[in-house]
């Protein structure tokens, strides 16, 4: 039988990790899958989570199951973070832990299909792994444009898609630091969106990859908060991937507001089942480490610190590039006024191939950068190598 099985492509993100670990050049530079780097080109943990985890082996006494919903005291520690004040709409809002982002949108996908959702509005470019997920969860795409070509968000696009797109279906937005853009709705833009959204009954399901990542966290809670505010019903997709450093550790959590208490509880009971199906329960460890951090002030004032960290990190080395004004054909300086982790320049496959052949320097093929793959020793090089490869 398992002759009948094709071979896939490997995940394009993933392989470069690979390809880049065989490359012996010591100047080598990893701009590919979207890892926080220090300015010495490292990803340690966080000081906050080792404190956690310390507590969490000094203090666990069970590894007894808990239930498809995880650990709701991690759950709930994260809601005024996510949805500020009064963050249950009043017994509106709930979730539930999964694993990673990409468990939360599986599941918000795979349960707005169930729901009735028709078809999924996408902007692109997005996050590859977006498409591969609504595919295998068999739900019909339509991709809008997400961007201009002069760096900034196309919110004409996305209004006209929202107005047509009827309550039968799905839009897929990106809260802050959209990846693989950096380019993010503006809080005005966010308006005109959850109004959009109101008016067409279309359903908004919100991914949050990188909260705090942007300007701060409640900064980056902006757009999701405003549509929170005006709708009925809408998913909310978390990952503490990267707000939390636990990358491999796979921890995230899927919010939903109903528009009554009795309708949240349904849409959970829904929610339970799939991940019961899917994964059963979700990895404990990660969970428990950043409920603990979330519960002790100090602890918390630590990991919000090594996140500010973090994010002027991020700023100086955009405005770096955004100083270098051009390097060849490329216009560095829209990467001054946008977010997170990632950029997208106008290269070719073929220069993504040269500057990866001949200049050791790894990016996604899409154009895609990681800008924490820079640092103050290796920023130089890299835009003199962009100035030759696309001069
Ligand atoms: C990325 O886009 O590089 C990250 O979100 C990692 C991943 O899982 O693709």
């Amino acid at each position: 039988m398992l002759e009948n099985l094709a071979t896939q492509p490997p995940d394009a993100l993933l392989a470069l990790i690979k390809m880049h670990a065989a490359d012996t050049r010591t100047d080598k530079i990893d701009l590919g899958v979207g890892v926080y780097r220090t300015g010495q080109g490292d990803t340690p943990v966080f000081e906050a989570i080792k404190q956690a985890e310390q507590r969490l082996v000094d203090t666990q006494d069970s590894k007894a199951y808990l239930g498809p919903e995880g650990d709701m005291g991690f759950v709930e520690a994260l809601m005024p973070y996510i949805f500020g004040a009064n963050p249950t709409h009043g017994g509106r809002v709930t979730g539930m832990q999964t694993p990673g982002g990409t468990g939360a949108v599986r599941l918000a996908v795979a349960l707005a299909k169930n729901a009735g959702a028709e078809r999924l509005h996408l902007g692109v470019p997005s996050w590859p792994n977006h498409a591969q997920i609504l595919n295998d969860v068999g739900i019909e795409t339509v991709t809008f444009s997400h961007a201009r070509e002069d760096g900034t968000a196309d919110l004409e696009t996305v209004l006209s898609v929202i107005d047509a797109a009827g309550p039968k279906e799905a839009v897929l937005l990106h809260g802050s630091c959209h990846n693989p853009t950096g380019i993010d709705y503006t809080a005005d833009d966010w308006d005109a969106i959850a109004d959009a959204i109101v008016s067409a009954g279309t359903f908004p399901i919100i991914d949050v990859a990188y909260q705090g990542l942007g300007y701060g966290m409640e900064e980056d809670a902006v757009g999701l908060r405003t549509v929170l505010a005006k709708v009925e019903e809408a998913f909310i997709c978390y990952s503490c991937d990267k707000n939390f450093g636990m990358y491999r550790d796979r921890v995230g959590a899927f919010y939903a507001k109903a528009a009554t208490a009795d309708q949240l509880e349904t849409t959970f009971s829904n929610a339970n089942a799939l991940a019961r199906a899917s994964w059963s329960m979700p990895p404990d460890h990660p969970a428990a480490a950043i409920r603990i951090i979330l519960r002790d002030p100090e602890m918390t004032r630590v990991w919000l610190d090594e996140l500010e960290t973090m994010r002027e990190r991020l700023r100086l080395v955009r405005k770096t590039l955004a100083d270098a004004g051009t390097a060849g054909s490329v216009d560095l300086t829209p990467l001054g006024r946008q977010n997170g982790l990632f950029a997208i320049l106008p290269v070719t496959p073929e220069h993504v191939k040269a500057l990866r052949e001949d200049h050791a320097i790894y990016m996604a093929g899409s154009g895609r950068i990681n800008v924490a793959g820079l640092t103050m020793s290796n920023i130089e090089k890299f835009i003199d190598a962009l100035a030759k490869v696309t001069g």
